[in-house]
């Protein structure tokens, strides 16, 4: 379990994580989500003592990382896979981390083996490693002590969709065996599949957190129709939340806060017709973190004006 409160951290007068409190529980996955620049790599570097937080702590398995006397066998972490020793080979890294763990020298192979690099691979040096493949060495050595929490930070960045696959049965086999799994990504498909609970984070600051059950079904639904103006007016009539989505044009359509049938008797007693009427399954959570996306695109555009 990791538990973070009250996390925040500034960097000169600029808040990279304004206020951030979440846990991740054994036994699921829990995906970090936010756009480029959200504050997702800071809190985990926080997270596992790397970085200092200005205000506010984190605990994982119910102390700070700094405090567990063999941090490698509780807690296994992925933070920047090109960070490795780029002189060694990939088998080298993994016999000294597990030097330094007191593990046993055929747990590097069997992790060699778990992440599917060859014999071959494994005698190259780093810096000739594919991005993939040192993801792959990356996850080996946050396995290697069988910890019962993992930490990883856009672990699927330059793997394949066949890698992209294996590293997603692999984390829910962990989960599914009790381990806490906290990971990043920028993209919300990613997260999606894999994760059960889902915290989201855009400006520092958390945006929505809950299971992704809770998350998706708050999507409402999702309707389209020849005369939107008219069925807008209709469901807000009626009492519901309305919101219009798409980008206009043929995409437009409306997301209402409530169960398709009850949309549909509003559009029928208005006398509206509708071309498509259906559950928004996650919708508004892809809304959501699109307009995350495009507010952190435009303060950079702001920011290249400015400088
Ligand atoms: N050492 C630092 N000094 C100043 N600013 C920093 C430092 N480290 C991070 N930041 C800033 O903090 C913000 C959050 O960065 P962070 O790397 O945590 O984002 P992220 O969510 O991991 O993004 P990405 O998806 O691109 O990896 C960014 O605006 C970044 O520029
Ligand atoms: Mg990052």
């Amino acid at each position: 379990m990791i538990t973070v409160e009250s996390l925040t951290k500034k960097y000169g007068g600029f808040t990279a994580v304004d206020d951030v409190s979440f846990t991740a529980a054994s036994g699921r996955v829990t995906g970090f989500l936010g756009p480029n620049g959200a504050g997702k790599s800071t809190s985990m570097r926080i997270i596992v003592g790397l970085t200092p937080a200005t205000s506010g702590h984190a605990t994982v398995c119910g102390r700070r990382y700094a405090e567990l006397p063999n941090p490698g066998l509780e807690v296994g972490v992925l933070l920047d896979a090109s960070a490795q020793h780029a002189g060694r080979t990939g088998r080298e890294i993994l016999t000294v981390a597990a030097r330094t763990m007191g593990l046993p020298a055929r747990r590097v192979d069997e992790m060699l083996d778990r992440v599917s690099l060859t014999p071959d691979e494994a005698a190259r040096r780093v810096r000739d490693y594919s991005l993939g493949m040192r993801q792959r060495l990356g996850i080996a050595t946050a396995l290697l002590g069988d910890p019962e929490v993992l930490i990883l930070d856009e672990p699927a960045n330059g793997l394949d969709p066949a890698g992209i696959r294996w590293m997603r049965d692999l984390l829910r086999d962990y989960a599914d065996q009790g381990a806490t799994v906290l990971l990043s990504s920028h993209l919300l498909h990613e997260i999606e599949v894999v994760a059960d609970d889902l915290v989201v984070i855009g400006n520092g600051r958390i945006v929505a957190q809950g299971t992704k059950a809770e998350l998706l079904a708050a999507a409402g639904t999702l309707v389209r129709s020849p005369e939107l103006p008219a069925l807008a007016t209709a469901l807000t009539d009626a009492g519901l939340a309305v919101t219009a989505t798409g980008s206009g044009g043929a995409s437009a359509a409306l997301r209402v806060d409530a169960e398709p049938d009850v949309v549909g008797r509003v559009a029928l007693a208005a006398g509206v017709p509708l071309t498509e009427l259906r559950a928004a399954d996650g919708a508004g959570l892809e809304e959501m973190f699109l307009e995350l996306t495009a507010e952190t695109q435009r303060e950079t555009v702001t920011e290249g004006a400015a400088a």
